[in-house]
């Protein structure tokens, strides 16, 4: 394992294999994610995995949070079933789905405290991921914001949020490679 490596070489992938992850994998992977740093030892992520038929449930639920929000339209016009059909093939593909979700908390420096230490939690488990050639993509949707959506997945909105939703499976295709930018242009170092 070379940690440096996993770091650039890992990508976000968009399109999965069929084949499920095993389940002892899956285990392994969140272990080394909950190796994140959290301050207080709060451990403030939550996981919530959706696979095999607990997929439709799942799916179900953002098609009807998009046709609240107004993403996806509410009548019956050939288009607008189309293109439920379409996202609802989509989303059934990929073969898991996991909620990181977190306890809200209303002062803004333990908010960003358990904020931070979810999305360690998040990046330490896609590097493991990596070394176990699975793939993921980190995903912000509109419907994390959507309190219907987190009651319809059993989540009480005055106390829970969602962080990110992490589509899961081996990858079909890797991206190429993204350069990023040199980090001194980013960087300002001061010694006086
Ligand atoms: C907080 C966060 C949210 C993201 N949300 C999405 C998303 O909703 N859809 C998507 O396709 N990619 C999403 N990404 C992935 C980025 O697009 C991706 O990391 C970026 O293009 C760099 O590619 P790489 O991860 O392969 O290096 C998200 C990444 C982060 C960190």
């Amino acid at each position: 394992m070379d940690i440096l490596k996993t770091i650039k070489e890992r990508r976000s992938i968009h399109t999965f294999k069929e084949q499920e992850v095993e389940p002892e994998i899956i285990k392994e992977i969140f272990t080394y994610g909950s190796y994140a740093p959290t301050h207080y030892m709060k451990e403030p992520w939550n996981i919530k995995l959706y696979q095999q038929k607990g997929k439709q449930k799942f799916v179900d639920a953002i098609i009807s949070s998009y046709q609240r929000i107004g993403m996806i339209k509410k009548d019956n016009d050939p288009k607008t079933l189309h293109m439920i059909e379409s996202m609802e093939k989509f989303l059934l593909a990929i073969p898991h789905h996991a909620v990181i979700y977190l306890k809200r908390e209303d002062d803004p420096v333990r908010y960003e405290e358990e904020y931070a230490a979810v999305c360690a939690f998040i990046q330490n488990t896609q590097l493991a991921a990596w070394e176990y050639g699975v793939g993921m993509l980190w995903t912000i949707t509109p419907y994390m914001h959507d309190p219907e959506f987190l009651q319809a997945i059993g989540l009480n909105s005055d106390e829970m949020q969602i962080a990110a939703v992490m589509q899961i499976g081996y990858p079909e295709r890797v991206p190429r490679d993204k350069e990023r930018t040199p980090i001194e242009e980013k960087m300002e170092v001061i010694v006086d």
